[in-house]
């Protein structure tokens, strides 16, 4: 079988070395995809969010499934836009519909369903700019910091953490009168900060039966010590040592059925995949958000520990026979940092070029931003790679990664070395 995956990213490379790896693939294509996936897999340069062209090359190339990298295509409507033509309809999408995908595009609809279904998540309200005092109202009731989340896609940005209650309220006014996050912030959830620990905990779905994977944990912060500003995300690792099976079990009780069942009771024909991103708060997990793919670089280290043909996974998905597959999770942890652009997340440069990609190593190099240019590899965004590697506990997969990244350079690399720093001990 032919498989499409959408995406660039770290995620997208990983995704795509796990089904080269399954004997049902004849073809994999990457759009647009990057270096790393023009290794593996043929790259279609086409954007995921251009449907049609999308479907141009589904027919040209004889493309029988598709998974889903990012969410900007899922919130846009892909997965229905398939099921309306009668050429795509019987292609298999690995993402959900658009009512589906409301879990990530709608903070303000992620929080309704969670309170509707009993889901446990930090108390909040959701304001327009129509009643901008009864914003200033909410905040006053709540203790600092304060909360406040833009409803929309915001491109990981819209959320703001504020230690004081004026900016706060000059903040919600920027949001919601001024669009500081365009017509994302047209809505603002303000909700209580929860303090704890965060992790992340994925599931695959078909709709009515679930798999959990293995549970990770990012680091979003730019800086050591989780300092700076917002990544995409810098490095992860999986498992999460405090996630241990009775917490688990709590996330699975308390989250997960609530929200398979939930999305059920909705009338939402969910395919694919739900990231839980959860806050340990004294051993009860609550809701942060919903994502409705995989994260990134959480991808790079839970699909490596995943020992299954993952396009058989995902024919469970499509045809609703989830519960008859089976996979085993690799006991070792994995760990990944992420190389990234010297100024990322801000302004960076591209077009440097990577050296030391040959070398021999034991860790698995996924590539994010990068391109081929004249049969070298070369920087094209903040997020450049991601070096994954296993070992017996978090500490020695870092140790390995960082051994790893030793011997690659490009100018203005920048990592963190002092990922794990906050679970010693
Ligand atoms: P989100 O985009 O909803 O994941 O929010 C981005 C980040 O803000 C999260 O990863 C958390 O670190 C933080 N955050 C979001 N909501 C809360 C909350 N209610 N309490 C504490 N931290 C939060
Ligand atoms: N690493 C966080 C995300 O993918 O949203």
């Amino acid at each position: 079988m032919n498989i499409l995956i959408l995406g660039s990213g770290g995620r997208e490379h990983a995704f795509a070395l796990k089904l080269s790896q399954s004997p049902k693939v004849t073809q994999l294509f990457v759009a647009p995809g990057n270096a790393g996936t023009n290794e593996i897999a043929t790259n279609l340069s086409i954007d995921p969010l251009d449907f049609s062209a999308v479907k141009s090359a589904v027919l040209a190339c004889n493309i029988r499934m598709v998974l889903v990298g990012p969410e900007a295509p899922l919130v846009a409507g892909i997965h229905d836009y398939f099921l309306k033509d009668p050429q795509l309809e019987e292609i298999p999408v690995i993402g959900p519909n658009q009512a589906g995908a409301q879990l990530e595009g709608s903070k303000d609809f992620s929080k309704k369903f969670m309170l509707k279904y009993g889901i446990p998540t930090a108390q909040y309200q959701t304001f327009t700019k129509e009643n901008l005092a009864g914003g200033y109202a909410f905040l006053e009731s709540l203790k600092a910091p304060y909360v406040l989340k833009a409803d929309g896609l915001a491109a990981g940005k819209g959320v703001l953490i504020l230690e004081d209650l004026d900016t706060a309220k000059s903040e919600l006014k920027e949001m919601l009168t001024n669009e500081k996050f365009g017509t994302a912030s047209s809505k603002v959830v303000i909700e209580e900060f929860l303090a704890g620990i965060e992790l992340s905990v994925f599931v695959l779905t078909d709709g009515v039966h679930y798999k959990i994977l293995p549970s990770a944990k990012d680091y979003k912060r730019i800086g050591e010590g989780d300092t700076g500003l917002n990544t995409g995300g810098m490095g992860a690792i999986s498992p999460v040592p405090f996630a241990n099976q009775t917490f688990i079990d709590k996330v699975e009780d308390r989250v997960i059925i609530p929200t398979i069942k939930g999305l059920q009771v909705e009338g939402i024909d969910y395919r694919g995949f739900i990231f839980i991103g959860l806050m340990n708060v004294n051993n009860d997990p609550y809701v942060i958000e919903y994502n409705v793919r995989m994260g990134d670089p959480e991808t790079e280290v839970v699909i490596p520990r995943i020992d299954a043909d993952l396009v058989d996974l995902f024919d469970g998905v499509a045809n609703q026979n989830l519960d008859e597959k089976s996979f085993v999770v690799n006991p070792k942890t994995a760990a990944t940092v992420m190389l990234v652009s010297g100024g990322y997340p801000e302004e960076y440069e591209k077009g440097k070029q990577i050296s030391g990609l040959e070398s021999e190593t034991e860790s698995i190099l996924f590539h994010a931003g990068t391109s081929s240019r004249d049969g070298k590899v070369v920087t094209s965004g903040g997020r450049v790679m991601a070096v994954t590697s296993f070992g017996d506990d978090f500490e020695a997969a870092l140790k390995a990664s960082y051994k790893t990244i030793q011997n690659l350079h490009f100018e203005k690399m920048y990592y963190r070395k002092d990922l794990g720093f906050d679970l010693k001990g």
